[in-house]
């Protein structure tokens, strides 16, 4: 698939691939193109076997500004139906390796929730955080009255939801919405920072690891311990638990491949 609304790097550094929006006049509003090109590249992303984290980024204005409007203004209910856009978000959700999102500017409706959907979140002190669909007649529909509040309770993700104002970088910080904020031009070598170290450690670890906080969110607490307990007994089928457990009791680093 060639790309035309992104920019999809699969060897942006050692084991770590990125993912640019690239719809700048738009402030990265995302089209249905451009939302299939980050499912494909997502997608391929998982299925290299060289890469371990990926990271999303927009431009120094803008992450994303939502789902795009002008696209969506004349369609009918049977068409948006139709259309079924949001199935592009289940399947970013299903991604195996960490995604990382590196946001300056703004990050509104689905420009935010498609943050919501990264496993960490690096901001530039510019960023914007927002649900804005109220202000035009809507509410969000990929996830942000559901992941919301899950991250930040309910009395808050009610009031970003219902008066659609926007947050700064440190309130999203102090609600955690956000693992750090960072001047803006810091915010791509933050991220970076963050995803070296991830990409340091044995992948299926990291694989497992993700899989079972993600469970945190979507069933009860037993069920999801159980799963926590499987996981955590599979790893010790790896070479790599071998090797880190290894390299522990002889004092060095461990070196993960993978198997
Ligand atoms: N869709 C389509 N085009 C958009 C857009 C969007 N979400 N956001 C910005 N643009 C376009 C503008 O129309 C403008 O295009 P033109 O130059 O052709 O007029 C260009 O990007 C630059 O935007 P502005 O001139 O508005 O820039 P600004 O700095 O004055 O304002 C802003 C920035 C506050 C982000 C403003 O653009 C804005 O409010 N955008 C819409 C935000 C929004 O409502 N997002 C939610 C969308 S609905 C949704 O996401 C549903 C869901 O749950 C998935």
């Amino acid at each position: 698939m060639e790309y035309k609304f992104i920019i999809a790097n699969f060897q942006y550094d050692k084991h770590i691939g990125l993912i640019q929006l690239n719809r700048p006049k738009e402030l990265n509003a995302l089209n249905l193109e451009l939302m299939l090109e980050i499912k494909d590249a997502i997608k391929r992303m998982d299925d290299d076997e060289n890469i371990r984290v990926i990271i999303i980024t927009g431009n120094r204005k803008a992450f994303a500004a939502g789902a795009d409007i002008k696209q969506m203004a004349g369609k009918s209910a049977i068409d948006m139906l139709k259309i079924d856009q949001f199935t592009t978000w289940d399947q970013i959700r299903k991604t195996k390796k960490p995604l990382i999102a590196s946001v300056s500017g703004f990050a509104l409706g689905g420009g935010h929730e498609l943050v919501m959907l990264c496993d960490m979140v690096i901001a530039s002190d510019t960023a914007k955080f927002g649900q804005p669909e109220i202000k035009i007649g809507v509410m969000p529909g990929a996830g942000g009255t559901q992941r919301l509040p899950r991250a930040v309770g309910k009395v808050r993700a009610m009031e970003m939801v219902l008066t659609g104002d926007f947050i700064d970088a440190k309130t999203a910080e102090s609600w955690g919405l956000v693992n750090k904020v960072v001047p803006e031009e810091l915010c791509l070598s933050e991220a970076l920072k963050m995803a070296r170290k991830i990409a340091e450690m044995s992948p299926i670890a990291v694989q497992l690891a993700k899989e079972s906080v993600l469970k945190a969110f979507d069933q009860p607490l037993q069920e999801a311990l159980y799963f926590e307990r499987k996981n955590f007994y599979i790893l010790f089928s790896t070479e790599d638990q071998k090797e880190g457990m290894k390299a522990f009791v002889e004092k060095r680093k461990a070196n993960f491949t993978g198997d």
